[in-house]
């Protein structure tokens, strides 16, 4: 629902796509990368499949990457035109979708506004251009004619954006929260599978490829908050900064925190969420969580995706899939392909990307004001007196102890134990948290992490 005295940002209607009596669609795709190779796999293995689906030819006309003149491409079995330069698909009058996946953002996103711009269907695969510019991609894609597609932004091969857009579009949702990480999901579930470190399951990560050299922008959540800021838009049709969203990301997850959860039939998993809150706002954030054992985003092992959303008619649907690798995020591109090949064929207009016409800015709620239980695990060097301390600290702060928990036969010198809290204001445990974090025999600051009650 949009107040009424908040600003709004409307789109005209869309006007046709193109003539009705396309025989082929031909595609130019710029980034011949992971995805680009993935795509060009899966649509020459799918080719006669996805003719008889369309009833038209989608031709791979042109590929485009910097380096594609010293490319091996004999792997592709037919000739197709290769460009260095990605304005020579955007402005080439055969090419009728764009199919960007460039990696690089300034690129991409110059790419995307020279194809629409230009009438062009345009499909991509970059989260933060998305994230970031989504609305005026829409804008663009409306004032021009172009379809535009964006299913491989979040979740890779799973179909998550259109299950939001068409099957759920009678759905009104009142939260959305997923597993959209596959390294940081793999780090944390080889932690609780096999009961090694943080670093040790990262190294592995990486040898197997699901972790760049440079893990950050993974572990540290911030690839997940590209994802939950598209999400939120799709699910509640608020346009949310991505720098508004705050994310914490799971390097202070220890292999002990899983022993803890699992006492508490509990496990922990990076959640990225959204959810409706009072007054028309809406609390999006990316954090790590306790989440039931038995709840189904538990079930989500290894570098796998899953997305719970949850609707207040439908109940609850969950997704899991690929969320990344070539060939599964190219099934997702070509989806889009497809979608906009059959616009092009039926001469109509394409479908809402983002899942509304029309977007409100979100007014986001701090997680501050949430009354949640919590687990906080401290670390100290074991002498008398440390618990009455803790406890007095935390009575001061009004907040009241479920349960105290030690591990047996933890070293003394670097002694971990957990306390849960009862429900409570997060900022007061925050604020409690800081000041233990004081406390002298504290050997790091104490680790909070909430417990969601999913189902
Ligand atoms: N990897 C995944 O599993 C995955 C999953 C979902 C979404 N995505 C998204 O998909 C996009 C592509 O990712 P990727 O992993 O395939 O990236 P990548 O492996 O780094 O490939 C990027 C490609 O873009 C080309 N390129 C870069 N700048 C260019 C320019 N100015 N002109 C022409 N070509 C240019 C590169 O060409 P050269 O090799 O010739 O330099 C390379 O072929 C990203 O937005 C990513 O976030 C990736």
């Amino acid at each position: 629902m949009v107040t009424r005295n908040r600003p709004r940002i409307r789109f005209s209607s869309a006007p046709p796509l193109r003539s009705p009596s396309r025989r082929v669609v031909r595609l130019g795709i710029v980034g011949l990368g992971t995805v680009g190779v993935g795509t060009v796999k899966v649509l020459a293995e799918h080719q006669r499949e996805i003719q008889r689906r369309l009833g038209c030819r989608l031709e791979l006309h042109t590929l485009c990457s910097r380096t594609i003149h010293r490319k091996d491409l004999s792997w592709l079995g037919q000739p197709v035109n290769i460009t260095p330069d990605w304005r020579k698909v955007v402005d080439d009058p055969e090419i009728d979708i764009v199919v960007e996946l460039v990696g690089v953002p300034s690129t991409a996103r110059q790419i995307a506004f020279a194809a629409l711009k230009r009438g062009k269907h345009l499909v991509t695969a970059n989260k933060q251009l998305v994230a970031e510019h989504g609305v005026e991609l829409v804008a663009q894609s409306r004032a021009t004619g172009a379809g535009l597609g964006i299913e491989a932004c979040v979740a890779g091969g799973t179909p998550i954006l259109h299950a939001i857009r068409s099957g759920l579009a009678g759905e009104h949702f009142v939260a959305v929260y997923g597993i959209l990480n596959g390294t940081t999901n793999y780090i944390l579930t080889e932690m609780e599978r096999r009961g090694c470190s943080f670093a040790q399951a990262l190294e592995e990560a990486q040898q197997k490829g699901y972790a760049e050299p440079d893990p950050t922008f993974d572990v540290e959540g911030f690839d997940a908050r590209y994802k939950i800021a598209i999400l939120a838009m799709m699910c509640f049709g608020q346009a949310v900064r991505v720098d508004d969203i705050p994310v914490e990301g799971i390097t202070r997850i220890d292999q002990v925190d899983f022993a803890y959860a699992h006492r508490l039939d509990h496990t922990l998993r990076l959640i990225a969420g959204a959810r409706r809150r009072e007054r028309g706002r809406l609390e999006v954030f990316v954090r790590p969580m306790m989440i039931p054992q038995a709840s189904q985003l538990a079930t989500v092992h290894g570098a796998t995706n899953g997305i719970l959303l949850m609707g207040n008619k439908g109940g609850n649907t969950t997704l899991t899939g690929r969320g990344a690798g070539g060939e599964p995020t190219g099934v997702a591109v070509l989806s889009d392909v497809v979608q906009i090949a059959r616009a092009i064929i039926a001469g109509g207009a394409g479908a809402t990307p983002l899942g509304y016409e029309s977007w409100h800015p979100a007014k986001i709620a701090s997680p501050a004001e949430n009354v949640t239980s919590t687990y906080v695990r401290l670390v100290v060097r074991d002498r008398p007196g440390i618990l009455a301390r803790v406890c007095a600290l935390l009575a001061r702060h009004h907040i009241n102890i479920d349960s105290v928990l030690q591990e047996p036969a933890m070293p003394k010198k670097h002694l971990p134990f957990v306390m849960t809290l009862e429900p409570t204001l997060e900022k007061n445990v925050r604020g409690a948290a800081r000041e233990i974090a004081r406390l002298p025999f504290m050997i790091q600051p104490p680790l909070v992490v909430p417990f969601a009650e999913l189902p």
